[in-house]
C-alpha cells in the first residue's frame, strides 16, 4: 500500500506551493497525496499596500489568530504517515494564516502526528520555527524534521527585493537587482529531499530523518543572523504592544504609532543596518563557542522553551 501525505501550506505569491511541488515531485507516483490550502477568510493583499503591510505586524507578532476557512472534513478522517506543514514567516513569526490555523481546531488533524515543517523564508525564520514548535507540542504533533529554503542574496539585497516584490507583485530581476524571493535554482533543488523522506516513511522510523536531511542541505544557517533575529524580535514585541494599547487591526487610532514602525523599520534596515552588521560582526567573534552551539540546536528539531 502506498503511504499517505498530508501537505498544509499556505502561499501567496504560489513560491510555497512551488518548493512543496518540487520537493514532492520523485515521490509523487509512491504515495498518496492530499494538498490541504490554508486559506484566511479575508485574503490579505497581494501586492500589499504600504499600510496594510506595515499593520499587519503587531497582530502577527503577537501570534492574535486570524479566521480562516473549514479544511476538508476528509483529511480528519484518513490515516497519514506523514503531515507537511508548508509556511512562512511575517515579522520573524509564522504568518498569521499559519497562527489562524494552528490556533484553531482545525488543527487537531496533526495531533498525533509525524510532521514536517517546509519554510518558504527570506533569511530570518528562526523565531518563527520556535512558535511553530512549541504548537506543536501543545498540539501533541510530533515534530520530524525541517527543511528551511531561503534567499541566499545579501541580506540588504534580499530585503530590497522582498519590498519590491511584495508592493508591487514584481518577482523578476529589474535595473540592478536580482529576482525577489527564493532563487529557482533551489526551488527544483528541492526534489533532493524526496527520498530521504520516503526512506523515513518506509522504515516507519523518523528518528533520523532530520540528520539525513541536514546532510542533503536541508538548513543553512550564519552565526550573524541569529543575533540579528534576536535584536529584532525583542523590537517587534516592544513595538506590538505599544501599536495595540492604540487599537486592534485596521483602527485608525494606532495609525500613527504604525507609521512610526514604518519610519523606524525603514531607517532599521537601511541607514543602521552597517552598524548593526558591524556590531554582529563583532559579538560573533565574541560569543563563537555558544553561537556554534545555537546553529546546531536551530538546525535540529528540539523545542527549549524561551530560546529567542
Ligand atoms: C508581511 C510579510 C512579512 C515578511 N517577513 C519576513 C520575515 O520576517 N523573515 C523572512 O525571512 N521573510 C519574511 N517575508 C517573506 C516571506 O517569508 C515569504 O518568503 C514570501 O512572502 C513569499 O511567500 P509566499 O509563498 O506566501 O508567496 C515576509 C513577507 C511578508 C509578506
Amino acid at each position: 500500500m502506498k503511504p499517505n501525505i498530508l501537505v498544509l501550506y499556505y502561499t501567496q505569491s504560489g513560491q510555497l506551493r512551488d518548493i512543496l511541488d518540487n520537493l514532492l515531485a520523485d515521490i509523487l507516483p509512491h504515495t498518496n497525496i492530499d494538498f490541504a490550502p490554508i486559506t484566511p477568510s479575508h485574503a490579505f493583499p497581494f501586492p500589499w499596500d504600504a499600510y496594510t503591510f506595515f499593520d499587519a505586524m503587531p497582530e502577527t507578532v503577537q501570534r492574535i489568530p486570524i479566521d480562516i476557512e473549514p479544511l476538508p472534513e476528509a483529511i480528519y478522517h484518513q490515516q497519514y504517515d506523514l503531515v507537511i506543514l508548508g509556511y512562512q514567516p511575517w515579522f520573524l513569526s509564522p504568518s498569521l494564516p499559519i497562527t489562524g490555523f494552528l490556533k484553531s481546531d482545525f488543527a487537531k488533524v496533526l495531533t498525533g502526528k509525524k510532521v514536517l515543517t517546509v519554510i518558504g523564508s527570506r533569511n530570518m525564520w528562526l523565531n518563527a520555527q520556535e512558535e511553530v514548535k512549541s504548537d506543536l507540542l501543545r498540539l501533541g504533533a510530533n515534530l520530524v524534521g525541517n527543511i528551511v529554503l531561503t534567499d541566499s542574496n545579501p541580506n540588504l539585497i534580499s530585503t530590497l527585493t522582498v519590498i519590491r516584490w511584495a508592493f508591487t507583485g514584481k518577482k523578476e530581476a529589474s535595473g540592478v537587482l536580482p529576482a525577489a524571493g527564493v532563487q529557482d535554482k533551489d526551488i527544483q533543488g528541492c526534489v533532493r529531499f524526496g527520498r530521504p523522506i520516503y526512506k523515513h516513511i518506509q522504515d516507519g522510523d523518523f528518528s533520523g530523518l532530520q540528520t539525513d536531511l541536514l546532510h542533503a542541505g536541508a538548513v543553512d544557517l550564519k552565526p550573524g543572523l541569529i543575533l540579528l533575529e534576536q535584536r529584532g524580535i525583542t523590537n517587534f514585541r516592544k513595538f506590538a504592544t505599544y501599536i495595540r494599547e492604540k487599537g486592534g487591526p485596521g483602527d485608525p487610532n494606532r495609525r500613527g504609532r504604525v507609521l512610526l514602525f514604518k519610519r523606524l523599520l525603514i531607517i532599521g534596515i537601511f541607514v543602521l543596518s552597517p552598524i548593526t552588521n558591524l556590531s554582529a560582526f563583532l559579538q560573533v567573534q565574541i560569543k563563537k563557542r555558544r553561537l556554534l552551539k545555537d546553529i546546531q540546536y536551530y538546525k535540529g528539531v528540539t523545542y527549549q522553551q524561551g530560546k529567542l
